[in-house]
Protein backbone atom coordinates (compact mmCIF):
# COMPACT_ATOMS: atom_id res chain seq x y z
CA UNK A 1 0.00 0.00 0.00
CA UNK A 2 1.21 3.94 -0.80
CA UNK A 3 2.87 5.70 1.90
CA UNK A 4 1.09 8.53 3.09
CA UNK A 5 3.82 11.25 3.05
CA UNK A 6 3.37 14.54 4.20
CA UNK A 7 5.16 17.08 2.15
CA UNK A 8 7.52 18.69 4.40
CA UNK A 9 10.21 21.48 3.37
CA UNK A 10 13.97 21.02 4.82
CA UNK A 11 15.91 23.77 6.23
CA UNK A 12 19.50 25.07 5.85
CA UNK A 13 20.98 23.53 8.91
CA UNK A 14 18.93 20.38 9.22
CA UNK A 15 20.23 17.10 9.21
CA UNK A 16 18.95 15.31 5.40
CA UNK A 17 15.92 13.62 6.00
CA UNK A 18 17.11 9.86 5.55
CA UNK A 19 15.86 7.66 2.55
CA UNK A 20 16.74 4.35 1.04
CA UNK A 21 15.77 4.28 -2.38
CA UNK A 22 16.17 2.28 -5.92
CA UNK A 23 18.20 4.27 -8.56
CA UNK A 24 19.82 3.73 -11.82
CA UNK A 25 23.44 2.47 -10.17
CA UNK A 26 21.50 0.54 -7.57
CA UNK A 27 20.19 0.92 -4.13
CA UNK A 28 21.11 3.35 -2.01
CA UNK A 29 20.70 4.59 1.46
CA UNK A 30 20.91 8.33 2.05
CA UNK A 31 22.82 10.06 3.62
CA UNK A 32 24.57 7.69 5.42
CA UNK A 33 26.22 6.24 1.99
CA UNK A 34 27.35 9.51 1.34
CA UNK A 35 28.62 10.80 4.49
CA UNK A 36 31.85 11.64 4.60
CA UNK A 37 31.70 13.71 1.87
CA UNK A 38 29.74 16.67 -0.07
CA UNK A 39 26.84 15.50 -2.41
CA UNK A 40 24.27 17.51 -4.35
CA UNK A 41 20.66 15.83 -4.35
CA UNK A 42 18.52 17.21 -6.79
CA UNK A 43 15.10 16.76 -8.54
CA UNK A 44 13.71 17.08 -12.17
CA UNK A 45 10.50 17.73 -13.46
CA UNK A 46 10.38 14.19 -15.77
CA UNK A 47 12.46 12.27 -17.88
CA UNK A 48 12.44 12.38 -21.87
CA UNK A 49 11.92 16.51 -21.37
CA UNK A 50 13.96 18.78 -22.80
CA UNK A 51 14.97 21.36 -20.06
CA UNK A 52 16.07 18.00 -17.88
CA UNK A 53 17.58 16.68 -20.92
CA UNK A 54 19.69 19.43 -21.34
CA UNK A 55 20.56 19.50 -17.34
CA UNK A 56 21.52 15.91 -17.22
CA UNK A 57 24.06 16.28 -19.99
CA UNK A 58 25.80 18.96 -18.59
CA UNK A 59 25.49 17.98 -14.73
CA UNK A 60 27.00 14.76 -16.39
CA UNK A 61 29.93 16.45 -18.39
CA UNK A 62 30.88 17.97 -15.20
CA UNK A 63 30.89 15.40 -13.30
CA UNK A 64 34.42 14.92 -12.77
CA UNK A 65 34.82 18.25 -12.02
CA UNK A 66 31.94 17.80 -8.97
CA UNK A 67 34.13 14.51 -7.86
CA UNK A 68 37.79 17.06 -7.71
CA UNK A 69 35.85 19.35 -5.63
CA UNK A 70 35.16 16.22 -3.26
CA UNK A 71 31.37 16.22 -4.21
CA UNK A 72 28.91 13.29 -5.49
CA UNK A 73 25.66 13.97 -7.53
CA UNK A 74 22.99 12.30 -7.09
CA UNK A 75 19.61 12.98 -8.97
CA UNK A 76 15.51 12.21 -8.74
CA UNK A 77 12.62 12.44 -10.39
CA UNK A 78 9.36 10.56 -9.83
CA UNK A 79 9.82 8.54 -13.14
CA UNK A 80 10.16 4.66 -12.63
CA UNK A 81 13.64 2.77 -12.95
CA UNK A 82 12.73 1.66 -16.73
CA UNK A 83 12.03 5.48 -17.54
CA UNK A 84 15.70 6.73 -16.16
CA UNK A 85 17.42 3.48 -17.49
CA UNK A 86 15.51 4.37 -21.13
CA UNK A 87 16.02 8.15 -21.02
CA UNK A 88 19.65 7.44 -20.14
CA UNK A 89 20.36 5.45 -22.80
CA UNK A 90 18.29 8.01 -25.10
CA UNK A 91 20.65 10.52 -24.38
CA UNK A 92 24.00 8.49 -24.93
CA UNK A 93 22.82 7.49 -28.07
CA UNK A 94 21.13 9.85 -29.89
CA UNK A 95 21.46 13.29 -28.37
CA UNK A 96 23.92 15.69 -29.67
CA UNK A 97 23.59 19.20 -28.18
CA UNK A 98 26.03 22.14 -27.62
CA UNK A 99 29.03 19.80 -28.33
CA UNK A 100 27.99 17.42 -25.83
CA UNK A 101 27.52 14.05 -27.54
CA UNK A 102 27.97 10.36 -26.06
CA UNK A 103 26.79 11.72 -22.40
CA UNK A 104 26.91 8.78 -19.91
CA UNK A 105 25.03 9.74 -16.93
CA UNK A 106 27.63 7.53 -13.79
CA UNK A 107 25.74 8.94 -10.86
CA UNK A 108 22.59 7.09 -9.35
CA UNK A 109 18.98 8.72 -10.86
CA UNK A 110 16.90 7.41 -7.96
CA UNK A 111 13.15 6.28 -8.99
CA UNK A 112 10.70 8.00 -6.74
CA UNK A 113 7.54 6.59 -8.26
CA UNK A 114 5.51 6.95 -4.70
CA UNK A 115 6.82 10.41 -4.50
CA UNK A 116 8.05 9.71 -0.66
CA UNK A 117 11.50 11.56 -0.73
CA UNK A 118 10.21 14.47 -3.08
CA UNK A 119 7.51 15.27 -0.14
CA UNK A 120 10.41 14.66 2.59
CA UNK A 121 12.50 17.17 0.49
CA UNK A 122 9.94 19.80 -0.45
CA UNK A 123 10.24 19.22 -4.27
CA UNK A 124 6.71 18.76 -4.58
CA UNK A 125 5.05 22.37 -4.97
CA UNK A 126 1.78 22.15 -5.65
CA UNK A 127 1.64 25.89 -6.79
CA UNK A 128 3.88 24.58 -9.85
CA UNK A 129 3.14 20.79 -10.52
CA UNK A 130 1.32 17.95 -8.28
CA UNK A 131 2.60 15.42 -10.14
CA UNK A 132 6.41 16.78 -11.11
CA UNK A 133 8.84 17.74 -8.42
CA UNK A 134 10.34 21.36 -8.85
CA UNK A 135 14.01 21.31 -9.64
CA UNK A 136 15.43 21.45 -6.50
CA UNK A 137 18.54 21.20 -5.41
CA UNK A 138 20.44 20.16 -1.96
CA UNK A 139 23.77 20.99 -0.96
CA UNK A 140 25.21 18.37 1.91
CA UNK A 141 28.00 18.70 4.00
CA UNK A 142 29.88 15.34 5.43
CA UNK A 143 28.14 15.01 8.29
CA UNK A 144 24.96 15.06 6.80
CA UNK A 145 23.92 18.60 6.96
CA UNK A 146 21.97 20.38 4.37
CA UNK A 147 24.09 23.65 3.65
CA UNK A 148 22.40 25.45 0.88
CA UNK A 149 18.83 25.04 -0.89
CA UNK A 150 17.96 26.14 -4.06
CA UNK A 151 14.32 26.00 -5.97
CA UNK A 152 13.88 26.32 -9.70
CA UNK A 153 10.77 26.04 -11.29
CA UNK A 154 9.86 23.66 -14.11
CA UNK A 155 10.34 25.72 -16.90
CA UNK A 156 13.92 26.92 -16.40
CA UNK A 157 17.34 24.94 -16.53
CA UNK A 158 19.78 25.20 -14.06
CA UNK A 159 22.90 26.76 -13.64
CA UNK A 160 25.89 24.03 -12.87
CA UNK A 161 28.84 26.67 -12.51
CA UNK A 162 27.00 28.23 -10.48
CA UNK A 163 26.43 25.04 -8.21
CA UNK A 164 29.97 24.18 -8.40
CA UNK A 165 30.83 27.87 -7.07
CA UNK A 166 28.46 27.34 -3.87
CA UNK A 167 30.69 23.68 -2.73
CA UNK A 168 33.80 25.52 -3.51
CA UNK A 169 32.64 28.71 -1.51
CA UNK A 170 31.03 26.35 1.27
CA UNK A 171 34.40 24.24 1.77
CA UNK A 172 36.35 27.73 1.48
CA UNK A 173 33.90 29.53 3.96
CA UNK A 174 34.60 25.93 6.27
CA UNK A 175 38.24 25.93 5.41
CA UNK A 176 39.07 29.12 6.73
CA UNK A 177 36.63 30.06 8.96
CA UNK A 178 35.82 33.57 6.33
CA UNK A 179 32.58 34.19 4.47
CA UNK A 180 32.02 34.54 0.68
CA UNK A 181 31.22 38.03 -0.87
CA UNK A 182 28.70 38.38 -4.01
CA UNK A 183 29.96 36.67 -7.35
CA UNK A 184 33.23 35.47 -5.07
CA UNK A 185 35.33 32.86 -7.04
CA UNK A 186 38.06 31.27 -5.71
CA UNK A 187 41.53 33.76 -5.69
CA UNK A 188 39.26 36.62 -5.09
CA UNK A 189 38.78 38.38 -0.92
CA UNK A 190 36.77 36.73 1.13
CA UNK A 191 35.16 38.46 4.32
CA UNK A 192 36.69 38.31 7.47
CA UNK A 193 34.20 37.64 10.41
CA UNK A 194 33.41 40.86 12.44
CA UNK A 195 36.13 41.65 15.19
CA UNK A 196 34.23 40.52 18.47
CA UNK A 197 35.54 44.09 20.37
CA UNK A 198 35.85 47.44 19.83
CA UNK A 199 39.61 47.19 20.16
CA UNK A 200 39.97 44.51 17.56
CA UNK A 201 37.43 46.27 15.45
CA UNK A 202 39.76 49.80 16.00
CA UNK A 203 42.99 47.79 15.06
CA UNK A 204 41.62 46.42 11.84
CA UNK A 205 40.32 50.00 10.73
CA UNK A 206 43.73 51.03 11.44
CA UNK A 207 45.46 49.12 9.18
CA UNK A 208 47.07 47.37 11.94
CA UNK A 209 45.88 43.41 11.06
CA UNK A 210 48.05 42.10 8.48
CA UNK A 211 46.11 41.96 5.36
CA UNK A 212 43.15 42.93 6.35
CA UNK A 213 41.55 45.76 4.54
CA UNK A 214 38.41 47.07 6.03
CA UNK A 215 35.76 48.99 3.80
CA UNK A 216 34.00 50.12 7.37
CA UNK A 217 34.03 48.37 11.15
CA UNK A 218 31.54 45.82 9.98
CA UNK A 219 32.76 44.76 6.48
CA UNK A 220 36.47 43.99 6.61
CA UNK A 221 38.00 41.78 3.64
CA UNK A 222 41.37 39.80 2.93
CA UNK A 223 43.45 37.64 0.39
CA UNK A 224 43.43 34.24 0.35
CA UNK A 225 45.11 33.59 -3.13
CA UNK A 226 43.46 31.33 -5.88
CA UNK A 227 46.27 28.57 -5.74
CA UNK A 228 45.58 28.38 -1.52
CA UNK A 229 41.78 27.88 -2.10
CA UNK A 230 41.83 25.44 -4.71
CA UNK A 231 45.00 23.11 -2.90
CA UNK A 232 42.48 23.36 -0.09
CA UNK A 233 39.37 22.66 -1.38
CA UNK A 234 40.37 20.39 -4.60
CA UNK A 235 41.53 17.11 -4.68
CA UNK A 236 44.09 18.44 -7.81
CA UNK A 237 44.50 21.70 -6.17
CA UNK A 238 43.80 23.04 -9.90
CA UNK A 239 40.77 24.86 -11.04
C1 LIG B 1 11.51 20.13 -19.38
O1 LIG B 1 12.41 19.54 -18.77
O2 LIG B 1 11.66 20.52 -20.52
C2 LIG B 1 10.22 20.36 -18.68
C3 LIG B 1 9.74 19.43 -17.79
C4 LIG B 1 8.52 19.65 -17.18
C5 LIG B 1 7.78 20.78 -17.47
C6 LIG B 1 8.31 21.72 -18.35
C7 LIG B 1 9.53 21.51 -18.97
Amino acid sequence: MEENVAISMPRIGDKAPAFKAVTTQGEINFPDDYMGGWVILFSHPADFTPVCTSEFMTFASMEAKFAEAGCKLVGLSVDGLYSHIAWLRTIKDKINYKGMKDVEVKFPLIEDITMEVAKKYGMIQPGESNTKAVRAVFVIDPKGIIRTIIYYPLSLGRNFDELLRVVIALKTADAFSVATPADWRPGDDVIVPTAGSCGVAKERMEGKQEGVTCHDWFFCTKKIDKATVLNTVLKTGKA
